[in-house]
């Protein structure tokens, strides 16, 4: 649906759309296309890109167009309903979903919520199988390309004049920052760390202070088994039954019973 021009409304959506087009490069897609030389061209990148199922070269995240449109109707949602908390993305790469997160607050005149944006900023700690048998088998600390330092995230939100006091930072290992993070109470939270250890530390630390009628959103549920498992475990032994949505191929969330 092409969003209406006539109201304030309207003009956040088109906003949202505009910089979802940005942070994907989904606008860009055919100079991308050709400066790559990508397998399938323009064609393919795009589709790549809606589904989230490359690591971009320049994009700000790999999430993708489907990903994105999820995240910013449960923000919608819970400011629609009044959920009372903040935004959290555990798990931020070059910031992209996140800076999604400040911008439709932004849009809507939010000013009572805040954005906390976690990661080590330094990319993924080597798999823990002593502690965690169920860790997934790749060592993916072993990719630079997931290793994004918090200078580069705060210039990616700044590159879209989103970058202000109401986005807090929580640098380090999610074991070491997030159970002790000042966050009070959270509306949106967006699990994206990959392995079973940090899903595992988020939903332990976090999951407690989401509020009746939030929003969790898993990642990588349906593409990374060692991360299924960890929603699985903490679901079975916190008695959480909600169901399950899908997203995409990979993506999915539920809402918490208010
Ligand atoms: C797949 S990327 C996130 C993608 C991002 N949400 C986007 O919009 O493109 C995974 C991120 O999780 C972080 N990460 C994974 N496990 C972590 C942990 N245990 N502690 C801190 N950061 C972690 C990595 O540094 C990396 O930036």
């Amino acid at each position: 649906m092409t969003p209406s021009t006539t109201t304030a409304a309207g003009t956040a959506e088109r906003y949202l759309e505009l910089l979802k087009g940005c942070l994907t490069r989904v606008l860009f897609v055919e100079d991308e296309a050709a400066y790559l030389d990508y397998p399938g061209g323009s064609k393919a990148l795009r589709e790549s890109r809606a589904e989230g199922r490359d690591w971009p070269a320049t994009a700000e995240t790999m999430i993708g167009s489907a990903r994105l449109d999820n995240l910013q109707s449960c923000i919608v949602k819970v400011l629609d309903d009044g959920v009372p908390g903040d935004l959290l993305e555990a798990g931020v790469w070059r910031g992209g979903a996140s800076i999604l997160m400040r911008a439709v607050l932004a849009a809507y005149g939010v000013t009572g919520r805040d954005v906390w944006v976690a990661d080590s900023f330094r990319g993924l700690p080597p798999p823990d199988r002593d502690h965690y048998p169920g860790e997934m088998p790749e060592d993916l600390s072993i990719h630079p390309e997931l290793a994004v330092s918090l200078a580069t995230v705060k210039a990616n939100f700044a590159r879209y004049d989103l970058l202000d006091d109401r986005v807090h930072f929580l640098r380090g290992w999610f074991r070491d920052t997030l159970a002790g993070a000042p966050v009070e109470q959270l509306a949106v939270l967006r699990l994206d760390g990959d392995y079973y250890e940090s899903t595992m530390d988020t939903l332990t630390a976090l999951y407690p202070r989401l509020a009746p009628g939030g929003f969790l959103i898993v990642d990588d549920y349906g593409a990374i088994e060692a991360c299924r498992q960890a929603v699985g475990e903490y679901r079975r032994d916190h008695g959480v039954d909600e169901e399950i949505v899908p997203i995409d191929w990979t993506g999915v969330y539920w809402r918490r019973r208010r």
